[in-house]
């Protein structure tokens, strides 16, 4: 299968959040960010995937300020790896602060898995990650995205394994 490059399947969601979207504290639910950090991710694991894909997992999403009704949120998502039938998706969220001019804020951060599907419902095989021998940031972000995926399974194993006894 060709290999495809990032920037090929990248996609950035943005959505101005609203009373609707608070928690009892009045900020941003943390779940409605998921929601789009789930859906960013989406796109991009359907376009690297060329199709069908779900999501398999979702770890290390961290909240670092909140986020306030008004704002304007992105979520910007891209493919840091892909295995046989999964792929590992990173997404970065910022908010641009509805009453202040500057910067937008970076305020999450997540890793998702995907895992590409055929007709049946079964994985199916992805195509691999291009990345730019001269991209520093894309050869880093592939090379974490293997510890995490490490980690992800040695977790699942080791979990599995003491459920057996
Ligand atoms: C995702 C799903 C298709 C995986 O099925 P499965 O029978 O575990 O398939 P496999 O064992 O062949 O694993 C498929 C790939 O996913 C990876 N994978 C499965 N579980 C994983 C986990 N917890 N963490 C990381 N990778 C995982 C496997 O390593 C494999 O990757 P590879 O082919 O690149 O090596 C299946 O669990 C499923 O349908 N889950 C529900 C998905 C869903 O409904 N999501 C919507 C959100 S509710």
């Amino acid at each position: 299968m060709e290999p495809r490059p990032v920037a090929a399947s990248r996609c950035t969601l943005s959505r101005i959040m609203t009373l609707l979207d608070a928690n009892l504290h009045g900020n941003i639910h943390g779940g409605v960010i998921m929601k789009l950090v789930d859906d960013a991710a989406g796109v991009v694991a359907a376009r690297h995937s060329g199709g069908r894909a779900v999501t398999a997992a979702m770890d290390e999403m961290v909240f670092l300020v909140p986020v306030h009704i008004g704002d304007l949120v992105h979520a910007h998502a891209q493919v840091n790896w892909a295995g046989r039938t999964s792929m590992e998706i990173g997404v970065r969220v910022d908010a641009e602060r509805w009453d202040e001019v500057g910067e937008p804020l970076h305020t999450s951060t997540a890793y998702l898995v995907y895992v590409g599907l055929d007709e049946d419902g079964s994985p199916r095989a992805v195509p691999p990650v291009l990345v730019d021998e001269d991209d520093a940031l894309g050869q880093r972000r592939f090379r974490e995205a293997e510890i995490r995926r490490t980690h992800r399974l040695a977790r699942r194993d080791a979990i599995l394994r003491s459920r057996e006894g």
